[in-house]
């Protein structure tokens, strides 16, 4: 049997982590992305800020098809996902997602969270299910709460326990979207960490974040998104301090 064991091939092992090409998307007659292009390599952490309304979400989705394009490309380490023969579920057991919400069952412990998708989808044994999830509990600092319910659990603890699900998945790379939004103000800290954590282990990282602290200073890149198109793009710190295109400064000088 093939188990998530084998080593993952990577088909293309040069081409980048993500790769978008003028991707279009649609809902009615409202065109939400107007022609995205960009690209992840494998190790970067590329932060994505933009108004309400500006297609993050959107963008996000369809990287791992939650939303299908209208037209355009998306490569996932080299495999374009919109080609019929390709097994997109295989796909996207190699990118992790972590919401705003975080959706864990509140029927089931954070070791039952941790482990039900590793045994239904990698089809790996309870126990050896168990020993990753323990693993990954370790690296968000919950190894203490393997038995408790989500809803004993603050809201970033259970942000800590849905990251740890994802990760326990051993993704390629992971989707954050606007992590830490859902948060009181005192909880965000130990997200982030854990986040600046994974950036630093070389995970590759899309972040939608209003945290521009975060952006500054872990990111390696920083898109700005207005209106379903990318408007700038560059070094966080750069495109932060000195913003080229006038709706960047605009959108900036509210958040900052
Ligand atoms: N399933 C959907 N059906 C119809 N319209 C949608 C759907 N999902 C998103 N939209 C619309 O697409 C646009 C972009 O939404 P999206 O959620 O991607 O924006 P966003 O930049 O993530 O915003 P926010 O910062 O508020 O999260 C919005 O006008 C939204 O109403
Ligand atoms: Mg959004």
């Amino acid at each position: 049997m093939s188990t998530d064991e084998t080593p993952r091939e990577r088909v293309h092992p040069d081409a980048p982590a993500i790769e978008i090409r003028d991707l279009h998307k649609s809902f009615g007659d409202h065109e939400v992305l107007k022609g995205i292009s960009l690209t992840v390599r494998p190790g970067e952490v590329v932060c994505v800020i933009g108004p309400s309304g500006s297609g993050k979400s959107t963008l996000l989705r369809s990287v791992n098809l939650l939303e299908e394009p209208t037209s355009g490309q998306i490569l996932i380490e080299g495999i374009d996902i919109l080609d019929p023969e390709v097994d997109v579920d295989r796909v996207r057991t190699r990118i992790g997602m972590v919401f705003q919400q975080f959706n864990l069952f509140p029927h089931m412990t954070v070791l039952g969270n941790l482990c039900l998708a590793q045994q239904r989808v990698l089809g790996r044994s309870r126990a050896e299910a168990e020993q990753v999830a323990r693993d990954n509990l370790v690296k968000v600092g919950l190894a203490d709460r393997e038995d408790a319910y989500p809803a004993h659990l603050s809201g970033g603890q259970q942000q800590r326990v849905a990251i740890a699900r994802s990760l326990s998945m051993n993704p390629d790379m992971m989707l954050f979207d606007e992590p830490t939004s859902a948060l009181d103000p005192e909880l965000v800290g130990d997200v982030l960490e854990v986040m600046r954590t994974l950036a630093h282990e070389g995970m590759t990282m899309m972040v939608v974040t209003h945290e521009m602290g975060f952006a500054r200073e872990v990111g390696s890149r920083l898109i700005f998104m207005d209106d379903g198109l990318v408007v700038e793009e560059g070094d966080p710190r750069e495109v932060l301090a000195n913003p080229q295109e006038p709706r960047t400064q605009a959108f900036l000088s509210k958040v900052l």
